[in-house]
C-alpha cells in the first residue's frame, strides 16, 4: 500500500508571524499514517524549519534552481535547501509554466539537481482547459512526463513524487470530479510502469492537486490511484488541511478493508 502524502502549498503568503502560527497549529495534528509536508516561501524556510525539526511535518521547498551556486540572481539552489532543513521540493507547478517560462526542459534539468542533492522532488504536471476541451490532455501528460523524467533512472524514480494538477482546477473552486482524476493518475501509473516497470509504477505517488478542500478530499483520496493530494488555498488554514490529512488515511485505510 502507498502511504498517502498531503503537502501544502503556501505559494506566496504569510509573513514570518502568521506562518509561525499556522505550524503552531499544524503541529498539533495528528499526522500519523500520512506523510505531511508544508511548502512555505523561501523567507520562512529557516525559521519554519526550526519550529518543525523532530516532527513528523517534513519542510519543501516550492521550487530551486538546478546549479548548485554562482552568479544566478534572486535564485536558490538545492544545496541551500538542503542547508536550511528542506527534505522536499515542489518542481514544475503550472504558476511556474505559465507565469515565469518553465519548460518541460527545465523541469528535469530542475528534477535531476533535486535528486543529485539528495532533495524529494514533487513534480507537477496537468492540463489547461483548452487542452482538456481539445482532447489533448494524454497527449500533454504525456509530453510532460517524458519531459520531466529524461535520463532519470529507476532507482532514482523511487524518490519522485507526481502531483496531476489540471490548471482548470487551481484556485478556481473547480475541482476535477473524483473520476476524472482517476482516470488521469490511473494514465499516468501506465505510463510509468512503460517507461519504468511495475514496480516503480505501483510504488510511486501520484498526487491530486486543484482546489482540494475539507469538504471534497475524502471523494477524490478515496480513488485508487490518488495517493495524496497538493493543497494550496486550503493549506493555508490548520483545520481544513488537518481534515484532508485525516480523510487520506481514512480513505486508504477504507481501501485496503
Ligand atoms: P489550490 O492550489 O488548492 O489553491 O487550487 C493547488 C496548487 O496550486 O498546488
Amino acid at each position: 500500500m502507498r502511504k498517502p502524502i498531503i503537502a501544502g502549498n503556501w505559494k506566496m503568503h504569510l509573513t514570518l508571524a502568521e506562518a509561525h502560527a499556522l505550524v503552531r497549529q499544524l503541529l498539533g495534528l495528528d499526522a500519523k499514517s500520512v506523510d505531511v509536508v508544508i511548502c512555505p516561501p523561501f523567507t520562512a524556510l529557516s525559521s519554519v524549519a526550526a519550529l518543525v525539526k523532530g516532527s513528523r511535518i517534513g519542510l519543501g521547498a516550492q521550487d530551486l534552481f538546478w546549479e548548485p551556486q554562482g552568479a544566478f540572481t534572486g535564485e536558490v539552489s538545492p544545496v541551500m535547501l538542503v542547508d536550511v532543513g528542506c527534505r522536499y521540493v515542489i518542481i514544475g507547478h503550472s504558476e511556474r509554466r505559465t507565469l515565469f517560462g518553465e519548460t518541460d526542459e527545465s523541469v528535469n534539468r530542475k528534477l535531476v539537481a533535486a535528486l543529485k542533492h539528495g532533495l524529494l522532488p514533487i513534480v507537477c504536471i496537468g492540463e489547461t482547459l483548452a487542452q482538456r476541451e481539445g482532447h489533448q490532455t494524454f497527449h500533454v501528460i504525456t509530453r510532460q512526463l517524458e519531459g520531466a523524467f529524461t535520463g532519470i533512472a529507476e532507482a532514482d524514480g523511487a524518490r519522485i513524487t507526481l502531483a496531476y494538477e489540471p490548471v482548470w482546477a487551481i484556485g478556481t473552486g473547480r475541482n476535477a470530479t473524483p473520476e476524472q482524476a482517476q482516470e488521469v493518475h490511473a494514465f499516468i501509473r501506465q505510463w510509468l510502469g512503460k517507461r519504468f516497470g511495475s514496480s516503480l509504477a505501483d510504488s510511486l505517488r501520484i498526487q491530486y492537486g486543484g482546489s482540494v478542500n475539507a469538504a471534497n478530499a475524502a471523494s477524490l483520496l478515496q480513488q485508487l490511484d490518488v495517493d495524496g493530494a497538493l493543497v494550496g488555498g486550503a493549506s493555508l488554514k490548520a483545520d481544513a488541511f488537518g481534515t484532508i490529512m485525516k480523510a487520506a488515511v481514512e480513505a486508504k485505510v477504507k481501501a485496503v478493508v
